[in-house]
C-alpha cells in the first residue's frame, strides 16, 4: 500500500496515547539509486561490475560472513571468481577498535568542543589513513545517534553535540575526511537511537528485565524532520557511503525494517544514494527488511554466533522463488559497489592485516570456529605523526569554564603542585586493561564500549603536568599526586601546602552491552564518579587555589562547588585520547589559549534538562516505549522554554583574552541568487533490472571453495530450494503478507521535499548574507567562535536554534569582519501538511555572539518571499 502524502500527515501523528502505540505507516517499494549528482561514475562503474555478477554473487555482498568468521567486526562475502575478498567493516568513530600500532584519537564530542570544521575534517582524514591501511572498507562511522536527548545517554560521546547543527556540520567534515582518505564512512544509528537501555531484548534480560522487543522512539514528523534527521541530511550531502540502522523501533518499527524511516525518509526524501547496514544484530527478519531498504546484514547471521541467516542463501532463494524482485538485490549491490568505487576502494584496497580477536601474531583466522591457522596480525604500523593533530584537538577542545582572577594561565613559578584524583593517573591494570574500556580506572580519555579503541600509549595529566613543572624549574618545583580517591587526609596534608591544588574528576559512560559499576551504558546520574565530590571538597578546603579538571563523556552537577571561592578555575577536557596529558599542559601553561566552548548544557539538577531514560519498561512484556514528548526541545532549547537558568550555557567558554562583538548586518541576496522553492513534481524511472534473470543452477555452491564451518555462504546446496533454506517453516508464508506494492519497479511518484542528496536542492540555497565585526580586545591572541542563531519565530518554534559558527584566531587588538550565510533549510520550518520545508510568515531574528546566551547583536531578518 502507498500512502499519499496527506494519509501519511495524518498517520504521523505518531505519540503514543492511552490506548494506541505510535505507528509507523509502510512506505513501498524501496527506491533505486539514480547515481545522481557526484554519484554518477561511481554508478555508472557499479552497474557495469554488478551486470556480470550471478544473482548469490550479488547476496555475498549483502551479507556477512558471521560473527567472528574474519578479520574485522564484520565482513561481508566477495567475489572469488573475480579475485574480491569481502568487505570488512570496522568500528570506528575515535580510532581502529580491535587493533594495534593504531592512534587513540579524541572522542567525538570533543570535536564538537572545539567548533573547528577544519580539524573535524583533518581528524577524519587522519583516522581514514589508519583504517584504510589497516585493510578496512568501512569505517564504522561518525555518529549522529544518540543526538544527545537525555544528558546521561551511553553513547553522546561517540557523538557530537545535542545540537542538530553542530553535530552535522561534524559529521559532514568527518565524513569528506575519512572519504577523501580512501575508506567508507557510516553515518550511525539510524534513529533515534537515544539511549542505551532496552536497545536490544536480550541485552535487557542481562539486566533483569524480560521483554520481547527494542524499545521503541516515538518520534513525530516534525521532531524527526527539524531535529534528529538533520545531521543525518549533512552526511548525505558530504557524500556517505553508508548508514547504519539503529537497533531501537521507530514508532514500533524496528530500524532495519522500518519502510518509513528507509524508503520514505532516507532513500525516498533525502535521496541517499550509499547502502544501509543493519547494527549487530538489529536485522530480525529476511524478505520483509530487504523491502524496507535494508541493503546489508551485518554480521551477517541471525543473532551473533548462530550458523543461521535471514539473508545468504535465503535471499538468493526469495528471489529464485519470485518472493522478491531481482531489482531489489541489484539495487543492494549497486548501492554498496557505488560507495566502494566513489571512495576509490579498487585504488587504495589491501586485506585486512590485523584480527579483532586476539593480540596474537597467529592463530585462528575463521575465529568463531577455530578454523584455519595462520598469521592474523602483521602488526603494522599506522599511526604516523597523527600524535600532533591528537594533541591539538585535545587542547582546542578544553573549555574553560571559570577562571577567578586570572588563576590560569599557570606560571611555571609554582614553588608546590598537588595533583589530586585518581583521574590524573594511569590505570592500574594498564591503559588497555579493561576490554572495550569497560571500567573507570585512572585518567579517562574515553568512554566504554565498540566505540573505542586500543591506545598505542596514553599520557596521563599526572605525567605531564610533572614533567612540565620539573623541565621548567630544573627540578625545583615540588609536584606530589595523590591518585587514590580515598584517601582524603593525605590530599589534604598536600592540598593545604600547595599553592596550586590541580584535582581531577570524572564520569565516564558507554555502550549497553557493559556494565560498569552499576551503569547499563548509560548513566545512572549526572553526579560525578569514584568519590569525586569529595576530593573536590577536601582540596578546596585547604587550598584556595583549586582548580579542577572534569573528565566526562557529558554534563556532570557541579552546582555544590563551582561557586565555592577557593575553586579558582574549572575546566572540561572531555575525553582527550592518547595525548590527554599533552593537550591539558598546552592549555594549563598558556602555550594554547583555550576557545572550546561547551557543545552541551551544564544544568543545575537533572530535571532541568526534560524527560528522564526509560529505564523500567513501561508496556508490559512488549517494546518499552519512549515517547519523544520533548520534540525539539532538548538541551539548551528546553532550558531556553522552561525559562531555566543554567550553570553554563550551550556554546559558553572563556579565553585568556577578551573578545568584543559588533556591527551585525544581514543582507538579503539578490534573487537571482536566491532562486525559487519548486517542490519536486514527477516520476522516478523504473527499477533498473541488470544482467540475465537467474536460474537455480547458477547459485549452486561452486566447486573449489573451501567450507568453513557455520560460515554464511550466498549459494545453494541442491536445486530443491526447500532443502537448501534449511528452514523448517519454508513455504509456509504465502506471498500475500508482502506489503502492497513492496515489489512494484514500476516508476514512483517523486516527494515534494526530494531532488538530490539531502533533500529539495532550493533548500540549500544562500538566501541571506550575515557579517559581524569580533574583536579581540585583551592582550593575548587567541581563537573565537562567533555563533549565529535564529529565532523563527513561530509559536512552537525554540527560542532560538544555532545556525552558524566558524572558529577565528585574532590577535590583540585586532578585529576581523565573520561573514556567514543563511540558507533556505536555516530558515524554514517542516511543515507537516505539505510534507515540504516552508518558510512561514512569523518575523525572524538573527543573533550573534559568543554563547547560547552572550549574544550582543540581533537584527531582524527581512521578509525574501
Ligand atoms: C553495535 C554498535 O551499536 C555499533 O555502533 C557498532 O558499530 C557495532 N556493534 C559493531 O561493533
Amino acid at each position: 500500500m502507498k500512502f499519499a502524502w496527506f494519509e501519511v500527515a495524518a498517520l504521523t501523528a505518531s505519540v503514543a496515547n492511552a490506548n494506541s502505540l505510535a505507528y509507523s505507516p509502510p512506505y513501498y517499494p524501496s527506491p533505486w539509486m539514480t547515481g545522481e549528482g557526484d554519484w554518477s561514475e561511481a554508478y555508472t562503474r557499479a552497474v557495469e561490475f554488478v551486470s556480470n555478477l550471478t544473482l548469490a554473487e550479488k547476496v555475498n555482498l549483502t551479507t556477512g560472513s558471521g560473527w567472528m568468521q574474519e578479520s574485522c567486526v564484520g565482513e561481508t562475502g566477495g567475489i572469488p571468481r573475480l579475485g574480491m575478498w569481502g568487505m570488512c567493516m570496522q568500528d570506528a568513530p575515535l580510532g581502529i577498535r580491535f587493533s594495534d600500532y593504531n592512534s587513540a584519537f579524541p572522542a567525538g564530542v570533543n570535536v564538537a568542543a572545539a567548533w573547528d570544521k577544519r580539524l573535524a575534517y583533518q581528524r577524519g582524514v587522519a583516522m581514514g589513513e589508519e583504517h584504510r591501511d589497516k585493510g578496512v572498507d568501512v569505517q564504522l562511522g561518525p555518529v549522529a545517534g544518540p543526538l544527545g536527548k537525555f544528558p546521561d545517554g551511553g553513547r553522546n560521546w561517540e557523538g557530537f553535540s545535542p545540537d542538530p547543527v553542530l553535530t552535522g556540520v561534524m559529521m559532514a567534515e568527518t565524513i569528506k575526511g575519512m572519504q577523501d582518505a580512501g575508506v567508507i564512512a557510516c553515518a550511525k544509528h539510524f534513529i533515534g537511537n537515544e539511549q542505551e537501555h532496552f536497545r536490544q531484548s536480550g541485552e535487557a534480560q542481562g539486566y533483569g528485565y524480560n521483554i520481547s522487543q527494542s524499545l521503541s522512539s516515538n518520534i513525530d514528523d516534525k521532531t524527526m524532520h527539524e531535529l534528529y534527521l538533520w545531521p543525518f541530511v549533512d552526511s548525505i550531502r558530504a557524500g556517505v557511503g553508508s548508514v547504519m540502522c539503529s537497533y531501537n523501533q521507530i514508532n514500533n518499527s524496528y530500524g532495519c525494517a522500518n519502510s518509513y524511516s528507509l524508503n520514505k525518509l532516507l532513500k525516498g526524501e533525502l535521496g541517499f544514494q550509499g547502502f544501509v547496514m543493519s547494527d549487530w544484530g538489529a536485522h530480525h527478519s529476511g524478505v520483509e527488511s530487504a523491502l524496507a531498504g535494508l541493503d546489508m546484514s551485518m554480521p551477517g547471521d541471525v543473532i551473533l554466533g548462530s550458523p543461521y541467516s535471514y539473508w545468504g542463501t535465503n535471499l538468493t532463494i526469495s528471489v529464485l522463488n519470485g518472493t522478491m524482485p531481482e531489482w531489489r538485490v541489484d539495487d543492494m549491490a549497486v548501492r554498496i559497489m557505488s560507495a566502494y568505487y566513489k571512495v576509490g576502494r579498487d585504488r587504495f584496497r589491501t586485506p585486512p592485516n590485523f584480527s579483532s580477536w586476539t593480540r596474537d601474531e597467529y592463530n585462528f583466522q575463521h575465529s568463531m570456529v577455530s578454523e584455519d591457522w595462520g598469521k592474523v596480525n602483521e602488526r603494522v604500523n599506522v599511526q604516523r605523526d597523527h600524535a600532533q593533530i591528537i594533541r591539538k584537538i585535545g587542547s582546542d577542545s578544553t573549555v574553560l569554564l571559570k577562571n577567578k582572577g586570572g588563576a590560569l594561565p599557570l606560571t611555571h613559578n609554582e614553588k608546590f603542585i598537588s595533583i589530586l584524583g585518581e583521574d590524573a593517573g594511569s590505570n592500574a591494570h594498564g591503559a588497555n586493561g579493561c576490554d572495550d574500556r569497560g571500567c573507570d580506572n585512572g585518567t579517562l580519555a574515553m568512554g566504554w564500549g565498540s566505540g573505542t579503541a586500543n591506545y598505542p600509549y596514553l599520557i596521563t595529566p599526572e605525567q605531564a603536568i610533572q614533567n612540565e613543572a620539573l623541565e621548567y624549574s630544573n627540578g625545583q618545583t615540588n609536584v606530589f599526586a595523590v591518585t587514590d580517591n580515598w584517601a582524603l587526609t593525605q590530599m589534604a596534608a598536600l592540598a593545604s601546602q600547595a599553592d596550586v591544588a590541580l584535582v581531577f574528576v570524572n564520569a565516564d559512560s558507554g555502550e549497553g552491552f557493559i556494565n560498569v559499576d552499576g551503569n547499563e551504558g548509560d548513566r545512572k546520574n549526572l553526579t560525578l564518579w569514584k568519590n569525586g565530590e569529595e576530593v573536590i571538597k577536601t582540596a578546596s578546603q585547604h587550598c584556595n587555589n583549586t582548580i579542577v579538571v572534569i573528565h566526562s563523556t557529558s554534563a556532570v552537577l557541579i552546582s555544590d562547588w563551582y561557586d565555592n571561592d577557593n575553586i579558582t578555575a574549572i575546566i572540561w577536557a572531555g575525553l582527550p585520547g592518547q595525548e590527554s596529558g599533552h593537550s591539558l599542559v598546552d592549555v594549563l601553561y598558556g602555550r594554547i589559549n583555550p576557545g572550546g566552548k561547551t557543545p552541551f548544557t551544564w544544568g543545575k539538577t537533572r530535571k532541568d534538562y526534560g524527560p528522564p531514560l526509560v529505564t523500567v519498561p513501561n508496556n508490559g512484556a512488549d517494546a518499552p516505549q519512549d515517547n519523544f514528548e520533548d520534540g525539539v526541545f532538548i538541551d539548551y532549547r528546553r532550558f531556553d522554554k522552561d525559562n531555566i537558568e543554567p550553570i553554563y550555557e550551550f556554546g559558553y567558554g572563556l579565553s585568556y583574552t577578551k573578545f568584543a562583538f559588533s556591527d551585525i548586518k544581514v543582507t538579503p541576496l539578490a534573487s537571482s541568487q536566491r532562486g525559487e522553492y519548486k517542490a519536486t513534481t514527477g516520476k522516478s524511472q523504473k527499477a533498473p533490472v541488470l544482467g540475465e534473470p537467474s536460474t537455480v543452477s547458477d547459485n549452486l555452491f561452486p566447486e573449489g571453495i573451501k567450507r568453513v564451518r557455520q560460515y554464511l555462504y550466498p549459494w545453494l546446496n541442491s536445486t530443491d530450494l526447500r532443502a537448501s533454506s534449511g528452514d523448517p517453516d519454508y513455504g509456509m508464508d504465502s506471498k500475500d503478507y508482502l506489503p502492497e506494492g513492496a515489489t512494484d519497479g514500476s516508476p514512483q511518484d517523486l516527494l515534494p521535499s526530494s531532488g538530490s542528496s539531502g533533500g529539495n536542492p532550493g533548500l540549500f540555497e544562500d538566501l541571506y548574507q550575515v557579517t559581524a565585526t569580533i574583536t579581540n580586545t585583551g592582550s593575548v591572541t587567541g581563537d573565537e567562535v562567533p555563533q549565529l542563531y535564529l529565532s523563527l519565530g513561530g509559536n512552537d518554534d525554540p527560542t532560538k536554534v544555532l545556525r552558524q559558527f566558524d572558529r577565528v584566531t585574532i590577535a590583540p587588538g585586532q578585529s576581523l569582519q565573520w561573514t556567514t550565510t543563511l540558507t533556505r533549510r536555516d530558515v524554514s520550518n517542516w511543515d507537516v501538511a505539505s510534507q515540504n520545508w516552508v518558510i512561514s510568515g512569523a518575523q525572524k531574528k538573527v543573533y550573534v555572539g559568543n554563547s547560547s546566551r552572550k549574544l550582543p547583536l540581533s537584527a531582524d531578518l527581512p521578509s525574501v518571499e
